[in-house]
């Protein structure tokens, strides 16, 4: 099989875009993810013949594909209980939503009144989506994470990759202009566990999401290589 069909039929789960954690009925928390890199991971694994289950925080982008199975979430709860339903079958994840790392304690089950001069919300951790699959990732899958980074970007990078148990992670700094939330650019570097890094040049977010899906490729050809060395020293050794 060569390098352009080695992502046939692959089962890739990808999240993407923000998360909304309610208040109450009318407001909520969030952040200014745009869901664009996700979206253009997407595409790109499904113009290599991938199928793809896209877990989607609410984004203003429409995506169509045959081979594409869109899961609409709101939450964080509501994503890792999607990608639950997923992860099994998935050769290929990519973590690429902003997950909000906390939700409040209570949604208050009637709009709040302004009654109070200062207004406190208790925060609850929302689970750690990627760390939780890092856990049972087993030797066939792969996982790509990122990290979105404002300062000792590399450090927090490399501690994000072996918490969460990532086979490459996608480093963003906020310090590069025209990089990440919003803009259709991105500037990335990538990390993997023997802490090789790539880093790219500024481009826009679909040939950043060849350049991942490139390295992905590349990634899983060295993991079949890996499994397939290790399955004929087992055989050796059983039958030496
Ligand atoms: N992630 C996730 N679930 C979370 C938080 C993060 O799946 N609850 C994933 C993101 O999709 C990303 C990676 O973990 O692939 C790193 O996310 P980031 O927000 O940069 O890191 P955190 O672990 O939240 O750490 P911190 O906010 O402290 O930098």
């Amino acid at each position: 099989m060569n390098q352009n069909n080695m992502l046939q039929n692959k089962q890739v789960l990808i999240t993407a875009g923000p998360t909304k954690e309610a208040i109450d009925p009318v407001r909520f928390i969030s952040n200014h993810s745009s869901g664009k890199m996700g979206y253009a991971i997407a595409e790109s694994f499904l113009q290599r013949g991938a199928r793809v289950t896209l877990v989607s925080g609410p984004v203003c982008i429409e995506l169509n594909h045959p081979r594409l199975q869109l899961v609409q979430v709101q939450s964080a709860t509501d994503m890792y209980l999607a990608c639950c339903r997923f992860f099994e079958e998935t050769a290929i994840a990519v973590f690429a939503a902003a997950v909000a790392d906390y939700r409040p304690e209570k949604i208050a089950t009637h709009k709040i009144k302004k009654d109070e001069d200062i207004f406190n919300i208790r925060m609850v951790r929302n689970i750690d989506i990627a760390g939780e699959f890092g856990k049972i990732k087993t030797r066939h899958q792969l996982s790509i994470g990122f990290a979105l980074e404002t300062n000792d970007e590399i450090t927090h990078a490399i501690g994000k990759l072996n918490r969460k148990n990532f086979d490459m992670v996608v480093l963003n700094s906020t310090n590069d202009a025209q990089a990440g939330f919003g803009y259709d650019t991105n500037k990335i570097t990538l990390i993997r566990p023997d802490f090789s890094q790539t880093t790219f040049a500024l481009k826009t977010k679909k040939e950043v999401a060849e350049d991942i899906v490139d390295a992905v490729t590349d990634n899983w050809l060295e993991k079949e290589k890996r499994l397939l060395e290790e399955s004929v020293f087992d055989y050796e050794t059983m039958y030496r």
